[in-house]
Order: structure tokens, then sequence, then C-alpha cells
């Protein structure tokens, strides 16, 4: 660990070089905030984070850092994301190349357009819960080839000291227990997940208690030992086959064997002279995010007066995501238009928002060109972690089962929370989903396509080409505006991290047409707002960003989330 001298050295450094001016007596790093000169992760769970160091102080590299962490979250933090989730990684590797490693879920062969249409109408119980709600997971195969590709160690070294947590038992955090309460009902429904969250009355484990998960543990280990194999082809596919087999699902052995890893190419923009580097399709979040910038590029934004600001950026959140809502959809499926990142389309789309009105936004735009993004390799509950090393890897990891505790549902001897991703389809046109997001044919189920995505894992470089920052965030369709609102308090507002994260935060998806808006603004913006024409709900603080930056010593400032009990560690 860095001395605390040396933390306050480099942080005066930080806030001088983000434009705070050199402070007499510099704030004290928060407790979120941590400073470090060889590698740094930052993560919503301490004992995830402590493992990310661990795998640094063994030699290895941020990759390895930020593979452990993810799946030690997969243990810690079930609630969010395992092994039965999936995953986007986007990574940045020293000699400057970069990989974007899909392990989005694959619906079943047999899963078919109308699967959670009930009567006409999308059954959200169906996609939500239980066996059909499933989709292939795709972390294991997403963990071992970030290992592969850019790592230094193995899938083992990151997944045993994970299997001894689960063995060992921890103590469930605030947000597991406050979760775990909300969905008791439902876990309850499925006997094995019951066993293993609840207790025997039925009552949920309470915040403190020890969660002891033996059964993970051996998939960790036999994972560990066979490989993905163990996983897709092994005893893991089968003992998940038999139970949707005798349950209603649809997920088969030939599911799991067929399940493909594809190795994406990134979505890739400019913002005020910074490269942002952003994961395609199926995930919006590359696309979104870059089209949010793209528009906030044609205003001053740092200028603008704080009302006239979120204005703004609510109505260019607002028209990406009535894009999103229409073009947007697996590619290996549907054609999702490259022009949505394109400036002069975000320059048309920008010159529609007025400074003193409202826009109107019934449907989507046109952006140039309808083709599919050309060469691809061949062709409520996340979690982000957030990895860098003094060599210059740069890794950002979002996961997850998809809504909290994915479907509920644990197959008997595999401790494993399996996903609901099935949700993040389109289940009818028009129909939400457990974001409220809808979506339109591009977005509808088909055999082994991939439900669209909001996770927005960003890699940033600066005018150089140097790593500026690595951030991604949790919480559905408000992991893109998250995202797009650090980079324009950093890069606009030249907000020090982690005042970047803290500031108060504000989301549009367009469907429903609503300004959701953190309760903590001044009454004086909200009531600008209004009056500007924004049907506003004020809302309790929202999402869980995790971001690293490097200082201008070279040395890394890792910020996890102010809004909540997560950590940034470093050495
Ligand atoms: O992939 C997605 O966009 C969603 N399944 C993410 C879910 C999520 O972030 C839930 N978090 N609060």
């Amino acid at each position: 660990m860095s001395s605390v001298i040396g933390r306050r050295v480099r942080w005066v450094a930080a806030l001088a070089w983000v434009g705070l001016g050199c402070a007499s007596s510099p704030p004290p790093l928060p407790l979120n905030a941590a400073v470090g000169r060889r590698g740094m992760v930052a993560t919503v769970n301490p004992l995830a984070t402590d493992a990310g160091v661990a795998a640094l102080a063994r030699g290895g590299n941020a990759v390895d850092a930020a593979v452990a962490a993810a799946v030690t979250l997969g243990v810690v933090d079930g609630q969010n994301s395992g092994l039965g989730g999936g995953c986007f990684i986007l990574i940045r590797c020293a000699d400057g190349s970069i990989f974007a490693i899909d392990g989005r879920e694959m619906a079943p062969a047999a899963a078919s357009r109308d699967m959670f249409l009930r009567g006409g109408k999308a059954d959200p119980e169906l996609s939500q819960t239980g066996a059909l709600a499933v989709g292939v997971p795709g972390s294991v195969a997403a963990y071992e080839r970030a290992l592969r590709v850019a790592g230094r160690g193995t899938l083992a070294e990151a997944l045993n000291p994970a299997a001894d947590i689960a063995e060992r038992g921890f103590a469930i955090n605030r947000s597991f227990a406050l979760r775990l309460a909300a969905t008791s009902g439902k876990i309850a429904k499925f006997p094995e997940s019951a066993r293993i969250l609840l207790h025997a009355d039925g009552t949920p484990l309470r915040e403190g208690e020890t969660l002891i998960q033996p059964e993970l543990a051996q998939t960790y280990r036999a994972i560990a030992k066979g490989g993905s194999d163990y996983f897709y082809k092994g005893p893991f596919a089968k003992a998940v086959g038999e139970w949707m087999r005798a349950n209603g699902g649809l997920v088969t052995v030939d599911d799991f064997a067929a399940y493909q890893l594809k190795m994406r190419k990134p979505i890739v923009t400019t913002y005020r002279g910074y490269t942002v580097i952003g994961f395609p399709p199926p995930s919006s979040g590359g696309a979104h995010v870059a089209q949010i910038l793209n528009i906030l590029e044609n205003f001053d934004v740092g200028k603008l007066p704080e009302t006239t600001r979120v204005h703004v950026t609510a109505e260019a959140m607002k028209l990406a995501f009535a894009d999103r809502a229409h073009f947007l959809g697996d590619p290996d499926f549907v054609p999702v238009p490259t022009g949505l990142t394109d400036k002069a389309y975000a320059k048309e789309l920008a010159s529609r928002i007025s400074l003193t009105s409202t826009l109107a936004v019934p449907t989507h735009g046109s952006p140039p060109g309808d083709e599919a993004f050309g060469d691809y390799s061949t062709g409520k509950h996340t979690t982000h972690v957030a990895a860098a090393d003094s060599e210059g890897n740069w890794v950002a990891i979002t996961t997850t089962v998809n809504t909290s505790f994915g479907s509920k549902v644990i197959v008997p001897g595999t401790g494993v929370i399996l996903n609901d991703q099935m949700d993040d389809f389109s289940a009818k046109p028009g129909a939400p989903n457990a974001f409220k997001l809808v979506g339109n044919e591009n977005n509808a189920i088909a055999p082994r396509k991939r439900p669209l995505s909001s996770m927005s894992p960003t890699i940033v470089l600066d005018a150089r080409g140097k790593p500026f920052m690595t951030v991604g965030a949790a919480g559905g369709p408000t992991i893109i505006t998250q995202v797009a609102l650090v980079m324009s308090n950093e890069i606009d507002l030249h907000d020090a991290l982690p005042a970047a994260l803290r500031r108060p935060r504000y989301h549009h998806q367009w469907s429903p047409d609503q300004l959701r808006i953190e309760d903590s603004f001044s009454r004086e913006t909200l009531d600008g707002l209004r009056a500007l024409g924004h049907p506003l709900e004020v809302i309790r603080p929202v999402g869980a960003t995790q971001a690293i930056m490097r200082l201008p010593d070279g040395s890394l400032l890792g910020v996890s989330e102010p809004r909540l009990q997560g950590k940034a560690a470093g050495r």
C-alpha cells in the first residue's frame, strides 16, 4: 500500500491537474478513493477489490486483477453478478492493442419471438423469474479469454481464492441484505435458492450474517481445474440442462456447448480531443455514450448555467434513447447503423435542442447509413470493475445477472445464481422491460440471439493517445447516462474524479418521457427544469460507477461509487 503522505502528495497533484488550483490544504482523499503507483482496482465490494489487489501482489497485471475481482464479486455480491450471468470486457493493453470481449448471454435454440406473451401481452414474470428467464451465461468464457489474450495468470489463480471465500463464508453487507429482503418471496419459489439464501423459516439472511456457499466453491474449483469446458461441456451444463427439462426451461446441454464468445470491434469516438473507446452492440452503451457526447460537443457545456446544462444534457439523452429503442439489437442478427455515432448526425440532433424549452421527440432520428457495423470479428443488477496498472494495461468489465439475483434460480449442486437476461429482449414491440426500456423488432427474441444491453465499459485516451480513464457503471439504462455524465463532469466541468462521481445525477431514456433527477439538486434547478417543460421524477441517489484515472506523475487514482460502500485500492 502506498504511504499516507504519498497519497496526499499525489492527491494535491491530482487537484492541481484537474483544474482546481493548488489549494493550500487539499481535502483529504475520500474514503472511496485511493492512489497507487503500480496498480489500482475499484469495485462495489471491498472483498472483491482486495482480491484484485492480491492478484497484482502475486505479479499479475490489471487484467488478472480485474478478473480476480469479478469472480470474487460472483461470490460476495451474487445479487448483481456471477458465473451464471454475462459480461462485456474492454481491455487496452500496454502495447496499445484493444480487446472488446463479448460474454453476453445467448438465447437458447428453442427460444422464440413471442415466448413471453400470454394472451397477446408481455408477461414480465416469465422473463424475469424462473426457468424461461435464463439465457446461456457468457462470463466464464469471457474471463478465460481475457486472461488468455491479455493476462499473466490463469483462471484457476483467480477462482481459487474466491472459492475460499465461498467456503469460509462472509458477512453479507447492507445492499446484499436489502436486495435479498426485497426478493425473498420470489427466491422462496426455488428450493435450492431458498436453502442457500434464506433461513429455514423462509426469512432472508440479514446484514452481517454469514453466507456460506460450499456448492459454489465446488463449482469454482472444478472450473479452476477443468477450465471453461467444465461449465460449457461438462457437469455444469448437464446439471442445468436436466433442471431446465424438468422445470419448463428451454436451455439445453447443446445450448451450453454452442455458446459463442465474440471478439468485437470497439466503438471509438472523440470528445473534445479525448478518444472514447466504448463497447459495440449487442451493447447499446458504446453507441449511445458516444452519441450523447457527440451531441454535447455542440454546446459549451462548461459555461452553461446548471439548469441549462442539465436541460441540454437531458435532451441529448432523450434523443439518444429514442434511437436506441428503434435501431439497436444483436448485430449478428440485425443491421445497426454506424451513423448513430456520426458527428454530423449529432450536430443535426443538437440543432433541434432549444435552450428555452423541451423538445418533443415522437420517434427516432435518421442516422446516416443503415448498414451493419462492418467488420465485427466474423462477422435490477449489475456491477462494474475498473482496473489499471503502471505498465499501461487498462480494463473495464461490466458484468450482470440482470435484476437482483437474476432469475432467482440456483440449480441444485451448482451454487450458481442463473441470470434473467432474457428480459433484456423486447418481449413485444413497445412493451417495457424491467427498466421500462422499450425496443422493437431489432431486439426481438430469436434462437441464439443476444439481448440488447446498456452496459458501457469505457476507456478514454488523452490527446497523446495515452490512457486517461477507465469507467463503467451498474444501473440498467442509467449506466449509459452515468458514464456520459462522468465524462462531461470530468472534461467540461473539470471535476476531480471523486467529485465527478459524486456530482448529482439525472437520467432521461426517452420512454417514459420523464427526467429522473436526484433529490440533491437545488430547488432552484428543479424549478428551472420544470419551467423548461421537463416532467421531473425526483429520485433518491442512483447508480454505481467505478473509475480510475491516470495522474500527471503516472500514478493511478481509483474511485469507487460514493453512494455505496465499495472500495478502490492499489499498490
Ligand atoms: O445489460 C443490461 O443492460 C442490463 N441487464 C443491466 C442490468 C443492470 O444494470 C441492473 N442494475 N442495476
